[in-house]
This record gives C-alpha cells, structure tokens and sequence, in this order.
C-alpha cells in the first residue's frame, strides 16, 4: 500500500466547494479500499478566506500549501468581492500560490469523450477523438510582471498598464516542459505567440527554436500566432497534440479548447514547479472552470473537472497511473451510460445533481476495482 501523502484541499468559494465535496468523496473511497492514502487537511482560499482572515490567502495557508505533497482547489471568485481592491481579490489568492510556489507550467489537456461528441457547439466530426494538450506558462508574463499599475495624467485622465515581458529561463523551462510530454503523445510542439507585433514573442520563438535544435530535435516544432491559433483551433483541433504558450495567450486558448469539449466542466488541470534535488516538485490541481456564482449552492455543478483534476494529481504527483486510469475508467463509463450532471445531458436527457454524479463515481469504481 503506497504510504500517505499530504495533501491540501482548497474548495474555495463557489461551486468549488460543492464541486471539492465530491472529490473527498472518492479520496475516501481509495483510503478505504488501501488504493492510496491521504493525509488531508482542508483550508481556506478566495473569497472564503477574505471573510475568514481579511485575506484571500493567509500565509498560514501558504505554509501549508508549501509543505504539501500536493494542493487540490476547487474554484475563487464571485460578485461578492468584485468591488474590492485588487490584492483583496479572491484570484489574488490563487495567483499568489501560483507565484508562491513557482508552478510554472500549468497542463490544460482538452479531451473529447466520445459519449459527448454532441455535447459540443463543433460539427461531431471536428471534435471527435480530440486529444490536445494546453501547456500555459504560469508564473510569468502580463500576469505579474512590474510596472503595473493605474496612474492619473499631469492632465487628471488616467492610464492603466501592465508589462509583458518574458526572460530566456522563464521560456525554456515551460519549453522543456512541452517537449518532454509531446515525447509521450504523439510528438508534436505548438509553440505559441505573436512574434508579429511584440518582441517578446520573438524572444519566445527564438529560445523555442533553439532549445529545439540543442535538445529535442526528435519531435516536431511548429510555430503559430497567437490570433491563428484561437482560429485553428475551432477550425480544426485536430492538427494539434502539445501547445505552449504564455500566461494570457494560454488563459484565453484553453478557454477555446475546453469548450470544444462541450462543457468547461469536464477539464481538468495540472500546475507544476520544478523538482528539487529529491525529484520532489510542488504541484496544484484545479478544474479549469471557475466558481459559476449563477449555479452555486443549487448542487448542479459538474464535479468531473475537478475528479479528473484527482486523477492527474495521482498520476503526475504520486506516479498512482493505475489509479489514475481507474478513476478515468469509473468517468468514462459513467458518461457511456449517460449519467450527465445538467452541463453535459443531451435532448430528452435529464441530468444528476452534483453529489448524486459524486455517488456514481464511487459506485462505479466500486463496481471496477472495489
Ligand atoms: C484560470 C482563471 C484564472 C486566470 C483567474 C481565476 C485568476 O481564469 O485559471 O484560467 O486568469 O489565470
Ligand atoms: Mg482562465
């Protein structure tokens, strides 16, 4: 039996509580059946945080998060706190952790069960069989760069400014990154930006190209503006195996790419920092949805971006692929027999509620590995 791990739940605000209950849920199941034990402490972030401690992250939180094996989140954000200053914000909290911990090369990857072909706004033979991978650089870019700011004019308008800038470590390291994971795909590199209007696109393209010819010359290396790739990817998808991009090109393309999906809340995501001299390397899992205010607290979310989110954590913090694969396997089958949270359920379908999809999932992997 593999030994316990320490993990951090972060629910947040939102749905991402509701989503994160579900989740426990199928921690508690492996824990039972000795598949893989947890050490689980829950805390606060996001908007939660800030009523609890006047902050959207507490460094106690931080601390904890640091020393974690891995953190698992469910979502920040809501029209509660929209009004505050920025660093009281619910994404400063996520943002910090990011930045806190260095996870610099967050994986998107976009898949396409075949039970929901129809579930996307794409012709069926666009999506189906879709198997991408978004790597979104994390911790740098337009995102955190200094200066940044909203200033008033000598004439009393004022202007507002961030900075894009990106340094030759910071693109190599999320480079190697992509390179590595298109090794286990199908070997092909996007790499992402617009070389055409900013120079540190062309900076991006260039340490992308020569770290290409130094290191990785096995895989295929294409490169594409950003604009084209936002339309390529709704044109054809299926051109595409591994992309690597910026923090605010990545934000808005796996956006694109989750929705040819058919629902935001089927994508899972892992964020990852570089491994330390033990190969023991911080890591963050989330759904990419958001906290959706409009459903929340009604128990129709879809927890299966964040149960996938579980699944990536099994396989790429604690090597658990056979695991990993069950739970998938557990989705996979529930989705085959068309048990739908409302996102997802076809025409003359109805749809579960979030803890009654959580109940499946168990169920289910009770069914294949219990
Ligand atoms: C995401 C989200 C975040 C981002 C927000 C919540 C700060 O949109 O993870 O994609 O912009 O990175
Ligand atoms: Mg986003």
């Amino acid at each position: 039996m593999p030994s316990n791990k320490k993990l951090l739940v972060l629910p947040g605000d939102g749905i991402g509580k509701e989503v994160m209950n579900e989740v426990l849920r199928v921690i508690e199941w492996f824990d039972r059946k000795r598949l893989a034990t947890f050490e689980v402490t829950e805390d606060l972030v996001g908007g939660s945080a800030y009523e609890a401690h006047g902050t959207p992250l507490h460094d106690d939180t931080l601390r904890l998060a640091m020393g974690a094996d891995a953190v698992l989140l469910g979502a920040v954000g809501g029209p509660k706190w929209e009004t505050l200053p920025f660093a009281l914000r619910p994404e400063r909290g996520l943002l910090r952790l990011r930045k806190e911990m260095a996870l610099f090369a967050n994986l998107r990857p976009a898949l396409v069960f075949d039970a929901l072909v129809d579930a996307s706004t794409l012709k069926p033979e666009i999506i189906r069989g879709l198997d991408l991978m978004i790597i979104r650089e994390l911790t740098g870019g337009i995102y955190f760069n200094e200066p940044r700011g909203i200033e008033t004019r000598p004439d009393g308008t004022r202007r507002g400014y961030n900075t894009q800038s990106y340094t030759e470590g910071e693109i190599e390291r999320v480079g190697r990154v992509a390179f590595e994971l298109a090794r286990k795909r199908d070997n092909r590199v996007c790499s992402v930006e617009k070389a055409n209007v900013m120079e540190s696109g062309v900076l991006w393209r260039e340490i992308m190209t020569r770290l290409h010819q130094a290191e990785y010359a096995d895989v295929e290396l294409s490169h594409m503006y950003a604009d084209n790739c936002a339309m390529q990817l709704v044109r054809k998808p299926k051109q595409f195996d591994v992309i690597v991009t910026d923090n605010l090109f990545g934000d808005i393309l796996s956006d694109c790419a989750a929705m040819l999906t058919g629902s935001l809340g089927m994508l899972p995501s892992a964020s990852l920092g570089a491994p330390d001299n033990s190969g023991r390397r911080l890591a963050l899992y989330e759904p990419v949805h958001g906290s959706a205010p409009d459903i929340a607290g009604k128990n129709l979310a879809n927890p299966l971006a964040s149960t996938l989110s579980l699944a990536m954590m099994l396989r790429y913090s604690f090597d658990l692929s056979e695991q990993a694969s069950l739970l998938e396997q557990a989705v996979q089958n529930l989705l085959d027999r068309g048990v739908r949270t409302h996102d997802i359920t076809g025409p003359g379908m109805t749809g579960v509620s979030t803890t009654e999809m959580g109940k499946a999932i168990v169920a289910e992997l009770e069914r294949l590995g219990g």
